[in-house]
Order: structure tokens, then sequence, then C-alpha cells
């Protein structure tokens, strides 16, 4: 596909305010738009840690009172919005805030938006969820982890309840007014929280370029957040107290969100959501381990742009054909995965006979529509036969 000759679409979201200390710039935002009263989601760790006293403070000094809402134990259910909406109307809020990781804020998003519309957030999943109303309080979002593009992303992941099923929802609407990016928040973050949630947006950057959908727009952005990520990930992860790492994770992270909102996410996604939802193991690692599973399934595709993301990932590829080049892509990416210690998929739980309900479900995964080529069930199964032969794909 030539993309000079293609038609694109970028849409400006949000205001960003990101570096370290932006966070407390927060009271006077919500002050300037009038909002007296905040439900601010978030995790018992978030509180915990000390993390929220801290926004609470910022807010208390120009007179706004917050409710903490904290129930974001694990991934959000349904239930966790049925929950935050009741409290939001008790309470007369105008702002809701999510802060914490993906989980925290995807729930805030969805509670600030069914405080607005009627029945059930479940009857709302697919790409175009179809609102009937925008939200009427402010929605602020504020990342604990560099990983999951959540702060910027009008799209949520939550989880029916009754079918046990993690369900993917997108639309304008559940898009915040304003985003902090404060490495700051994410200093606490510990050592393998921190892995996984880098490796998601490794990929996230990496899926969103190879999309049917990418775009020059989302391509530059995501070259970008693959050289931020990869040369600081490790960093952020051996010392957690490195602020010029955690700055550099959070601008990448941020970065890898815009290009999937933009551009979406792949196959990778589409196989880690649903073991996931199998296996129970943490989103981002199941999304480390799948990619260059499918990065060596994509091999014959655009070799060029392959070569491209090997060279940002920190890949030498002096000397080489542009098919040596791209397959450094493979390599970089297994070199990244090694040295943050991550296991194989078998580690995690993969077994044979999952493969046909995984790739089953994988194909059906909204992901799966932005796939740079088709991809069918046996495209999948081979995939997951392949991960079952060698832990990481000889490039
Ligand atoms: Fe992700």
């Amino acid at each position: 596909m030539n993309l000079a000759y293609a038609k694109h679409l970028f849409a400006l979201g949000p205001t960003v305010e990101y570096g370290p200390g932006v966070y407390e710039n927060i009271g006077q935002v919500v002050a300037g738009w009038g909002c007296k009263k905040a439900l601010l989601v978030t995790d018992p760790n978030i509180v915990k840690a000390g993390i929220s006293g801290r926004v609470v403070t910022a807010l208390s000094a120009h007179g706004v009172s917050v409710e903490i809402f904290d129930r974001v134990v694990t991934e959000p259910t349904d239930l966790f919005v049925v929950e935050g909406v009741s409290r939001l109307k008790d309470m007369g809020a105008d702002l809701v805030i999510g802060l914490g990781g993906g989980s925290a804020m995807d729930c805030a998003k969805c509670i600030a938006v069914m405080a607005e519309n009627p029945g059930h957030i479940t009857q709302y999943e697919g790409a175009v969820a179809e609102f009937p109303n925008d939200k009427q309080v402010r929605l602020i979002t504020l990342p604990t982890t560099s990983g999951s593009g959540a702060e910027i992303a009008g799209w949520a992941v939550i989880t029916d309840s009754a079918r046990s099923y993690k369900m993917s929802l997108g639309s304008p609407y559940l898009e915040p007014d304003y985003v902090f990016v404060d490495p700051l928040l994410t200093l606490d973050l510990p050592r393998n929280p921190t892995a996984y949630s880098g490796m998601d947006a490794l990929s996230q950057a990496i899926e969103g370029m190879l999309s049917r959908r990418r775009t020059p727009i989302s391509i530059a952005l995501g070259m970008y957040a693959v050289r931020l990520i990869s040369e600081n990930l490790p960093k952020a992860v051996i010392r957690g107290w490195d602020l010029e790492a955690r700055s550099n994770m959070s601008v990448g992270a941020l970065l890898a969100g815009i290009v999937i909102n933009t551009s979406g996410c792949i196959s990778v996604h589409s196989l880690a959501e649903t073991m996931g939802g199998l296996y129970h193991k943490p989103h981002g690692l199941l999304v480390g381990l799948c990619l260059p599973h499918v990065l060596e399934f994509l091999l014959p595709g655009d070799h060029k742009l392959l070569a491209e993301i090997a060279v940002a990932l920190g890949g030498n590829i002096s000397g080489c054909t542009m098919y040596e080049a791209a397959k450094q892509a493979i390599v970089e990416v297994n070199r990244l995965l090694d040295e943050l210690e991550f296991p194989s998929l078998i580690d995690v739980g993969l077994r044979e006979e999952d493969i046909p309900q995984i790739s089953q479900l994988a194909v059906g995964n909204v992901c799966s529509a932005d796939n740079p080529c088709e991809m069918r069930l046996e495209d999948y199964a081979l995939i997951l036969n392949n991960a079952l032969e060698e832990a990481r794909p000889q490039a």
C-alpha cells in the first residue's frame, strides 16, 4: 500500500500536559472549568502508595472536593461501572478522574459516559459504540504506568461479568477532556508491572504502524515511540527511580497510545486479549510474548517498514538485504524480552488443546479487522503452534 495516494484522518484529541510535576496543575485546570466535586476512580494500591493523596491535595488547594472510588481491584467489570455511576449521581459530581493503569482509566471513562446513557455498558460493545448521549461531566486521566495508552484513547476494555468476556468499546465520547502524563506518578511502579506495561506500549506502537489503518502520522509517532521505549524500558525496570528513563517511557507510551487511537492494534492484541481471558495473566506479559511470533508470521509483508522498525529498536542493519534487515526487528524484540526476563507462552499456560479455541476467538477479536493481511483461523493456529515449538522465533 502506497500511503502517498491514500486519504487519511488524524483527529487531534484532548489537551495533554506532560513532564515531571505537571499533575500539580490539576486543581488550577479544574477550577478554571468551574468544577466543584470530583469522583476519583483508582485502585487500592494507588491509594496505599499515597499517589491519590497527592492528587487530592492538588485539587483541594483549589476548593475541589473529592470522593475516592477505589473499587478497581482487578481489570474492571461492568459491575464496577454500575457502582461508579451510582456513586457519581449520589454525590452530584461534575468531574470524573481516572488515576492508575489502563483498568482505572477505562473504568473512569465508562462511568463518565454511562452517567448520561441508558441501559448497561455491555450493550455498547464494538468499535463504534452507539451511545446516544455525550458525557456531561468533565473527564481527566492521569496514568501511573507507561503502557496502555488508555490515558489518550477513546477506547475502553471492560469485562462483561455475565459472560466472563473482555469486551472492547470505542467512541469519541470515551476520550478524556484533559490528560496529565507525569512520570513522577510512575516512580513507585514495581519491576514486573513496569516491564509488562512497557512491552504493551512497545507492541502497540509496532502494531499501529503495521495496521491496515496506518498513516504517515501514526508511523512517524510510532517510530519515535519504539525508539524511546526500547532505549528506556530496561533502565526503568532495573532502576525504577531513574526519572529520565521513566519520563521517556511516559512519552513513549503516550505516543503509542496516540498511534493505536488512530490506527488500531492487530493480531498481537487479538491473541493476547483472548489468552488473557483464558489464562488470567497480565495483559502486557501476553502481548510481549505474542509479539515476536506475530512478527515472524508477518515477515513476508512490508520488509522496508519492518526494517525501519528494526532500526528504531536499536538494530544494526548495515550490510543487510532488506529481508535480513526486516528480520532484525524480531531479533531486537527477542533481545528485549530476554533482557527483561520474560518467560515463554508455554510457561504462562499455552497448551496444544487450547489452540482451536484461542484461534477461533482471536479471529473474531475487534483488532483482527486491522491486520495488514487477511488472517484466518489456521493462521492463528500456526502462530500458536510455532510458539509451542520454540519460546522465541528464530529470525
Ligand atoms: Fe495493550
